[in-house]
């Protein structure tokens, strides 16, 4: 039973989570018959009456009717009313396990005592100080300076797509080069030049609609469990900077080997390009330090955002190498290298304090362990049901990060034309999957889950019985 053991950085090997997928999409898909379907769409659109008022209110204000990607938006997607730990609370009433957490920013759980109580005192007499700072972004630089082993200085920003526009512009002045490197799958965030093969490796330029080629024409491609690509690359010795999420695309959808990153840094070294972790999930999630205290690998840059202040707006950060960051000077260029890094809202006050709790909250000893046990004991629950099952289906965990594998879309290679169709049903269903879940009870972002501190055991239960409830359904 898959579960249990621990690699380096999470309950299964990369090998095991490829090979289980890849089994997975072999086998014919599960889909939910349509009548029971119906039934499902049906008693969700029963209880959400007033998600659905509002939605139909946003479908003509909202471009798309939504803001975000994250599901459940079939029906359509459900408007939330409070949230309290582990919970979240419906317009209509309806409480859920929260598995989605905004994406991952929600680490603490929903609502912290403290960090509500901190940002209320604040609220009563601090404001914008744009242009001036204010001890609270010391203390954050300093807070993350000692929690992550490769930060000696901090750059403040206000979104995690942001640091790594700002990450990718370091490295270029910093080395005078223009090639970025990103694996194949890897989001960082929906700057123009990382707009290429998101998701699935091979997809290369479906999603980037809007983005001129030659925005990403410096973007070179590489497969994740390919060294040799990435040698190769090197050896043209153009490339300023490696970046990866360092657990895999979508936070270890598609995992590294072991030992890659080491191998890979060295390499980049090697040729004089930098190596940098988009940390922007794991820095907060793989463990205390990130994936870089998990790893051993110490990165020259690396990006943090969502968890590091529980939702509060205005979180991301770049950080790294004193020397490196260093060209991220403040005013006019004056002959060295030069990065123009700007932001209104970057490193505001209530955002630092946010950044100065939650950091400091998980790095209370045994907090975050804590809630790595409660994601291992879901894990370990969800593969008793689905080893009970014929369904193929398995879960995985680094960190805080769940993975709920169901339908295996990014596994079949986008590159080949006759795989487009069959992606995009995977997902399709998985994305039917979601509305019996919600109906028990849990919000899913399509099995790419988390927990945070709030959540428990009794959550656990909830969920292992929602995703029983799907599984009832499967043809
Ligand atoms: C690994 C990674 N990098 C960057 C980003 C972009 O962060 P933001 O949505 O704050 O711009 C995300 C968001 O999902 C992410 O998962």
């Amino acid at each position: 039973m898959a579960g249990a053991a621990l690699t380096s950085l999470g309950s299964m090997s990369a090998l095991e989570i490829l090979e289980r997928g890849r089994a997975l999409a072999d086998r014919p898909l599960r889909t939910i018959a349509p009548e029971r379907m119906e039934r499902e769409r049906e008693i969700f659109r029963r209880r959400t009456r007033r998600s659905a008022e509002l939605h139909a209110k946003a479908g003509g204000l909202l471009a798309g009717g939504n803001e975000h990607v994250d599901p459940l938006s079939s029906p359509y997607p459900l408007f939330l009313d409070h949230g309290d730990g582990s919970e979240v609370v419906d317009v209509d009433g309806n409480t859920y396990v929260d598995c989605i957490l905004a994406g991952g920013a929600i680490l603490l759980g929903h609502n912290d005592r403290e960090l509500t109580a901190a940002i209320r005192d604040l609220l009563a007499t601090r404001t914008g100080f744009h242009g001036h700072l204010d001890e609270y972004e010391v203390l954050a630089a300093d807070r993350i300076c000692r929690t992550f082993p490769a930060a000696e200085s901090v750059r403040f920003t206000a979104s995690g797509a942001e640091a790594n526009l700002a990450a990718a512009r370091i490295a270029r002045a910093y080395t005078g080069r223009k090639k970025i490197v990103k694996f194949r799958g890897h989001y960082h965030g929906w700057g123009d030049q990382f707009m290429v093969d998101l998701e699935v490796p091979g997809s290369g330029a479906f999603m980037a609609g809007g983005v001129p080629e030659e925005h990403y024409a410096d973007t070179v491609l590489v497969h994740p469990h390919r060294i040799d690509e990435l040698a190769d690359v090197l050896a043209a010795g153009d490339v300023a900077a490696v970046i990866s999420e360092p657990l895999g695309g979508e936070s270890g959808l598609v995992p590294f080997p072991d030992d890659f990153h080491r191998q890979a840094s060295m390499l980049a070294r090697e040729h004089g390009a930098l190596y940098v972790f988009d940390e922007v999930v794991s820095g907060t999630r793989a463990g205390v330090g990130g994936a870089q205290a998990r790893l051993g690998v110490t990165p020259d840059l690396f990006t943090l955002g969502k968890g590091l202040m529980n939702g509060y707006p205005g979180c991301g950060a770049v950080a790294g190498r004193a020397e490196i960051m260093n060209t991220a000077v403040i005013g006019l260029p004056s002959g060295g290298p030069f990065a123009y890094l700007g932001g209104t809202m970057s490193g505001n006050t209530l955002s630092m304090a946010a950044c100065l709790h939650t950091l400091g909250a998980i790095t209370r000893p045994g907090a975050l362990s804590a809630a790595i046990g409660v994601a291992s004991d879901l894990v370990t629950r969800l593969n008793e049901l689905f080893d009970a099952s014929d369904t193929g289906f398995f879960a995985y965990h680094f960190g805080t990060i769940v993975k709920i594998e169901m339908t295996a879309p990014h596994v079949l290679d986008a590159g080949r034309p006759e795989n487009v169709e069959p992606i995009i049903q995977r997902r399709a269903v998985l994305a039917d999957y979601m509305v019996p879940v919600s109906n028990g009870g849990v919000l899913s972002r399509m099995g790419r889950d988390m927990v945070s501190l709030a959540h428990s055991a009794t959550d656990n239960e909830k969920v292992v019985n929602a995703y029983a409830r799907l599984i009832e359904f499967l043809g």
